[in-house]
């Protein structure tokens, strides 16, 4: 099917079958297009707990439409491609959490977002991108935190708060590949960009480190898929290097164009995010599929860490 009749077929569906939707800052540029909210994780949990329409196709990976169906409970909640997953939730189950935990009686675990309902269910607190440092601040100085999955944003958190923490050793392929970024050589390149790193997969610890230590002196600044969106917007820069996986620089340039954006690498590519397709969209609007519904008993005990991140945030 043209593009053209693909998007009115979509429109139809979602107005006959009151649905909404949402799109991560990742996905494929005709499936942002046409999502009523493009947005990163927080954003996206948040749009799911305040929507009216019965019906939520989640173009996103697993992870994030479990935290959906979690948050809304009496909703729909469809995801086009079973198989999206996501590497770095896969880096921990529940048992191995349950296993870390026995080692470390009277830690506190802060798990990110990117994790499964039943890691979820074993947690304290939820964290977001955009909001690590601030929930990891919120917990009393003398407890010790078992941070995961993600390595590199342990670290950033650990470095910035210097609170003693445990680090899960989980990372994200996508971002891990982009490796020891060069902001020497990147400064050389682009000396007038500003440079813009995502630290939940980290372009890597060192990379974050850095930023730190430049802070002030250069244009270096980390933030949330949607922090970059909105930073972007409001700052009086013109050119941008963009440390994350380059789905996101749709959004940018739709938004700013007359700004300029280089990746920090053109192989940053996650290819669960691209499983979603207009085509599968469509398909499951039609048929819809594939319903991601969190038991309830698991999702009133994964909700209390997701909860107590919001009332911190
Ligand atoms: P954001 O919450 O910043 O959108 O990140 C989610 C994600 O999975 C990026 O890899
Ligand atoms: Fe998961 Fe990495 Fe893909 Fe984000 S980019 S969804 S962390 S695999």
């Amino acid at each position: 099917m043209q593009l053209q009749i693909l998007n009115d077929e979509i429109l139809r569906l979602k107005k006959e079958k009151n649905a909404i939707i949402l799109a991560h800052n990742y996905q494929v540029p005709e499936v942002q297009d046409i999502a009523d909210f493009v947005g990163d994780s927080l954003g996206l949990s948040q749009m799911a707990g305040k929507t009216e329409a019965e019906m939520i196709v989640f173009c996103g990976v697993h992870f994030m439409a479990e935290t959906a169906s979690i948050i809304s409970q009496d909703k729909k909640v469809l995801i086009p491609d079973l198989q999206a997953g996501c590497s770095l939730a896969s880096t921990i189950n529940a048992e191995q959490l349950r296993e870390w935990k026995s080692e470390n009686p009277g830690a506190v675990v802060v798990s990110y977002v990117n994790t499964t309902a039943e890691v979820k269910a074993e947690s304290d607190y939820c964290c977001t991108s955009s909001n690590a440092v601030k929930i990891v601040n919120a917990i009393p100085k003398d407890k010790k935190i078992l941070f995961l999955p993600d390595k590199y944003l342990a670290s950033y958190v650990k470095a910035v708060t210097g609170r003693e923490i445990e680090i899960w050793d989980g990372a994200c392929h996508v971002h891990e590949k982009i490796g020891d970024l060069s902001l020497e050589d990147a400064k050389g390149a682009y000396p007038n960009a500003e440079i813009l790193i995502h630290p939940e997969c980290g372009c890597s610890t060192s990379c974050m480190l850095k930023s730190l230590k430049y802070k002030g002196s250069q244009n270096i600044k980390i933030f949330s898929t949607e922090g970059m969106i909105n930073h972007v917007r409001e700052s009086e820069a013109n050119e941008f290097l963009i440390a994350t996986e380059v789905g996101i620089l749709h959004r940018m340039k739709k938004d700013n164009p007359r700004k300029t954006f280089h990746p920090a690498s053109e192989e940053s590519v996650c290819e669960y995010m691209k499983m979603i397709t207009i085509e599968k969209l469509y398909n499951s609007l039609l048929n819809e599929e594939y319903e991601v519904k969190v038991p309830r008993e698991l999702a009133l005990k994964a909700y209390l860490p997701i909860e107590r991140m919001i009332s911190i945030c």
